[in-house]
């Protein structure tokens, strides 16, 4: 959570600052700051609320100056205020962080006892001043390394000195942090989204490592203060992929683009990874998928894909539930990671105990070179460039059809036939096609949006595969609209939440053409008997059912289909609640905390 940014070189930092922050305001948005080394020494202008708002007052106090850091925050210590938002200033030091420093409490009354004196409730106010207290005993680098011997917990710092006002370090120890060069400047940001425009020749900094840069030049070292060499990489993604393409929200291009973005997904991949995984991957022991949000609930369509196709079983376990859990983990299991950011704080934790165990690991990725993709002992991107709306749209699509491909590969090295593996790569390779012409014949998403978007609580069920994209659908919609919605597996309504159902309570049945859909159907009607109004996404109309028409499809391709009218339904509904569908509230796009 929280975005940093930072520049040093030739042109006015502030330009480059805010629009590496509009890039990273999805991480984080509840106050916005920056930092530069103007004339006047270090200049602040921080406050609570957007980045838009931070633009809006820089108009009013103009700052200008060659070198800056900038942040973009999700509170976690200290509620958002202009006094808790970043950057932080003691005596000649700046500081933007991103991260939790955990043992901040007992490091605070031990400088309130040497007498420092705080402004904020932030943790980061605290590693300044310990910074501070250390540089001014031991010269800088030394303190790099004491601070980082005394902090606890997860963190990336950006600082900048008055006493040298062109020069920027950054630390970095659990939080991403990814360096920029061109042939005048040095860029410092939370991710490579930020760095985009300006340059396509970027560093990713490990944990342990620090870097000091000025103007265009750039050292690296270890906490030891030790110089190392480091190789640039060149970037991938393209600068247009990260802008929104004419449509209203990224939102809204992130759920249009899924054809496209799943014929970037299978490219080259219909022949199951061979060139990505060259060795056996069919563990002799369990298969366990572990992830947050809205990769979990992609890791439950592999589970019942899987399970059909091999018949056998898949675990599935939140990232953190899995971290705390003794699971019987060895060489002989395969786990699987999936994150859309790769930085998800329980993920990687979770990865990071697979791997203490002997497991092998396996991670499906987004971000390029994140930290999850670099620990897992394989990695497969899902090359679609990035997601930039908050909620996670087109890296559902993505990890399913990743998890399907990978079930397949799987499946064919149990001793599934090869006939019955091609058939399903050949279903799997008219999805894209499905899904556009799905998008382009839409008609009436949006009125029964506006039939449904007073309602305070929604039911969404589902059997089988249906009952995957149920759940994902529910967190569409929560996250997106704040209205109550809550998944069940059909068959559980009726030891429980069917009490809840009146005449102001609808359910939205995801009902492809699959084997439970007579008995869907009937609990269908449970809930019609007892007032309930129905929402049914099918192929298959139901009288007294609203009804948002899907085409005629194999069941198991409902991950990817019946999801479009769910994403849409949501999208339409938030609007018309008038709700920041972009950046909804209190969330962030990348959960860097446990
Ligand atoms: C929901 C959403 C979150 C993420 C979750 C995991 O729309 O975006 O639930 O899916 O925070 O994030 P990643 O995939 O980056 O690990």
């Amino acid at each position: 959570m929280c975005g940093i940014v930072g520049y040093t070189g030739k042109k006015n930092a502030v330009p480059i600052l805010l629009s590496g922050l509009r890039k990273l305001e999805y991480r984080g948005y509840d106050s916005a700051g920056i930092a530069v080394s103007t004339e006047k020494g270090i200049e602040i202008v921080k406050l609570k609320g957007k980045v838009r708002k931070l633009e809006d007052k820089l108009l009013s106090y103009p700052l200008i100056g060659h070198c800056g850091i900038a942040h973009t925050r999700w509170a976690t210590h200290g509620k958002p205020s202009a006094k808790n938002a970043h950057p932080f200033r003691y005596k000649n030091f700046s500081i933007v962080h991103n991260g939790i420093i955990e043992n901040w409490k007992s490091a605070k009354d031990e400088l309130i006892s040497l007498g420092y004196k705080f402004t904020s409730d932030t943790d980061t106010e605290v590693a300044l001043i310990c910074f501070y207290d250390l540089y001014k005993k031991l010269g800088i680098n030394a303190a790099i390394t004491k601070l980082t011997e005394k902090l606890k917990g997860r963190y990336t710092f950006l600082f900048i000195d008055e006493n040298k006002p062109n020069e920027i370090i950054g630390i970095k120890s659990g939080n991403p942090l990814v360096i920029g060069q061109n042939s005048d400047a040095v860029f410092a940001a939370s991710d490579i989204t930020a760095l985009l425009s300006f340059t396509k020749k970027a560093y990713f900094m490990e944990d342990g490592q620090f870097f000091v840069a000025k103007g265009s030049s750039l050292k690296f070292y270890d906490f030891a203060g030790k110089k190392i060499e480091k190789s640039p990489e060149e970037i991938k993604w393209d600068v247009k992929e990260a802008e929104r393409g004419g449509y209203k929200h990224y939102l809204l291009k992130e759920i249009m683009e899924q054809p496209d973005s799943l014929n970037r997904v299978m490219a080259g991949r219909l022949n199951l990874f061979d060139d990505e995984l060259r060795e056996t991957i069919a563990p002799k022991g369990r298969i366990i998928c572990t992830a947050c949000g809205t990769s979990y609930n992609a890791a439950l369509c592999f589970k019942y894909f899987f399970n059909m196709l091999t018949g056998r079983s898949v675990t599935v376990e939140n990232a953190s539930e899995f971290r705390y859990q003794p699971f019987d983990l060895d060489s002989d299991s395969l786990v699987i990671v999936l994150s859309q950011s790769g930085e998800t704080s329980d993920t990687k934790e979770a990865l990071l105990i697979a791997k203490t165990a002997g497991t092998n690991t396996l991670a499906i990725v987004n971000s390029w070179e994140s930290s999850i993709a670099r620990m897992a002992d394989n990695r497969i991107y899902m090359n679609i460039g990035p997601e930039i709306s908050v909620a996670s749209t087109k890296a559902y699509s993505a990890e399913v059809m990743l998890l399907y491909l990978l079930a397949l590969r799987i499946a064919g090295e149990m001793g599934v036939s090869k006939e019955k593996l091609q058939i399903w790569r050949d279903k799997l390779s008219l999805v894209p096609e499905i899904c556009t012409h799905y998008l382009s014949n839409i008609t009436n998403i949006e009125s029964i949006a506006r039939k449904y978007y007073k309602n305070k609580n929604f039911f969404f069920i589902g059997r089988g595969i249906g009952y995957p994209v149920a759940v994902e659908g529910a967190l569409k919609l929560k996250e997106l609209s704040y209205i109550h919605a809550e998944s069940y597996a059909a068959g559980e309504m009726k030891h429980g939440p069917i009490s809840l159902i009146d005449n102001d309570f609808p359910t939205i049945a995801i009902a492809p053409d699959n084997k439970q859909r007579a008995v869907l159907f009937s609990n269908i009607e449970e809930i019609k008997s007892r007032m309930g109004q129905i929402l049914l996404i099918s192929d298959k109309k139901l009288e007294g059912c609203d009804i948002l028409i899907m085409p005629e499809i194999d069941s198991w391709l409902s991950p990817f289909v019946y999801i479009l009218p769910l994403q849409l339904l949501s999208y339409y509904i938030a609007n018309l609640l008038g709700n920041d569908v972009d950046q909804p509230r209190n969330l962030a796009k990348s959960v860097t905390v446990e």
